[in-house]
């Protein structure tokens, strides 16, 4: 699939991540893989960087620097402490946002200890000054920091022990290209497939000591928006029903009944979603309808419409973002078992065949 810069959701994530109470941090964390052979599937990067790090290894030396991207919940962090680990190496976190002045990097990059692993997260909002101090450091391991103002500043060098440097990304498109090209290796994180879901789930279950059967987790896994994070979360809700409503397995019914009450339908639209796509059809005919409007008919900001609902609905398929506005597609109306107009609705065009 095709996961331009344009649908990586960005506050989504960090909705997400509000979202999450004390505990589930916790659980979250305590739910992470430690070592590469604990990731469960994303193949192609797994065994890219398992090459890269025992390379590195052999040689007794530092890996090469890292760029990790793809959408949120998909194991960036996860993976950026497990290269640590795997390499013995401690490892530094911070971000871009972090990162106001050039001087904020450089008290970080002259701290790390040799072989330390600095994990970046969100790099592509760190300041320009930072990210120009940033390319020395990747490539000749020093930077110059500058003492003093005006006419009489200095630049005075300083040397750096090797480090590696991880960097995490939603949107890989927003890096500019000497930053990308400095990063000897970039793994980019696909969504996953329900099977590998469904083995996040039944490993995280193990975890947390809870009883689920294979359908349990299937049908969770199928409303995970290929998101391990989703179906980490969905796992702990589903679990909360079961423990209370149920004898505390979760099998099929368990799951569906569980997520029923938190409005996660069998495709794994939430309510937001579907309050979307009921404004889109109901209000609009199926659109094109303005971006502004819709976030309007929903009671929404413009950016939760776009930034949260939006990626998803058109990943799905069920809305189609067009020049002159969101248009649902056949898929939205069959999915809210809703019979478009004839003729294909007021502004559809032909868009979507006679
Ligand atoms: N491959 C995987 N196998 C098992 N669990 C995973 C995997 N990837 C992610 N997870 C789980 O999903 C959760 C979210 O992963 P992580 O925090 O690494 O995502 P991220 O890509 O850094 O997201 P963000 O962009 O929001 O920072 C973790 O707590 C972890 O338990
Ligand atoms: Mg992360």
């Amino acid at each position: 699939m095709n996961w331009d810069d344009e649908s990586v959701p960005t506050t989504a994530d960090r909705l997400v991540g509000a979202a999450a109470d004390g505990e589930d941090q916790a659980v979250e964390a305590a739910l992470r893989p430690k070592a590469l052979e604990e990731f469960v599937g994303q193949e192609r990067v797994r065994e890219q960087l398992d090459l890269v790090l025992k390379a590195a290894r052999r040689r007794g030396g530092t890996a090469d620097h890292v760029l990790l991207s793809g959408a949120p919940g998909l194991g960036k962090t996860t993976l950026s402490m497990i290269i640590a680990a795997e390499m013995g190496a401690p490892i530094r976190i911070t971000s871009g946002p972090a990162i106001q002045h050039a001087g904020d990097l450089a008290a970080i990059l002259s701290s790390l200890a040799e072989g330390e692993v600095l994990f970046l997260d969100e790099i592509h909002r760190m300041s320009r000054p930072a990210e120009e101090m940033l390319y020395m450091a990747m490539e000749d391991f020093r930077v110059d920091v500058i003492v003093g103002k005006g006419p009489g500043a200095t630049a005075i060098p300083l040397e750096l022990p090797p480090f590696t440097l991880v960097g995490a990304t939603t949107r890989a498109g927003l890096l500019p290209p000497p930053l990308r090209d400095r990063f000897g290796f970039t793994g980019h994180m696909e969504f996953y497939a329900p099977a590998e879901l469904e083995r996040v789930i039944h490993r995280s279950a193990r975890l947390l000591d809870v009883d689920i059967e294979s359908e349990g987790a299937a049908e969770i896994a199928g409303r995970s928006r290929g998101t391990p994070r989703i179906a980490n979360r969905l796992l702990r809700r589903v679990r909360d029903f079961a423990q209370v409503k149920a004898d505390g397995v979760i099998t099929r019914e368990v799951a569906e009944r569980a997520l029923e009450v938190y409005e996660v339908d069998g495709r794994g639209l939430d309510r937001l979603d579907r309050a979307v796509l009921r404004a889109l059809l109901g209000l609009f005919g199926g659109g094109p309808v303005g971006l502004s409007t819709l976030a309007v008919a929903v009671g929404e900001e413009r950016e939760t419409v776009e930034e949260v609902a939006e990626p998803f609905l058109v990943r799905e398929g069920l809305l189609a973002r067009t020049p002159r506005g969101r248009v649902a597609t056949p898929a939205a109306w069959a999915h809210l078992g809703l019979v478009p107009p004839q003729g294909g609705g007021p502004g559809q065009d032909g868009l979507f065949g006679p």
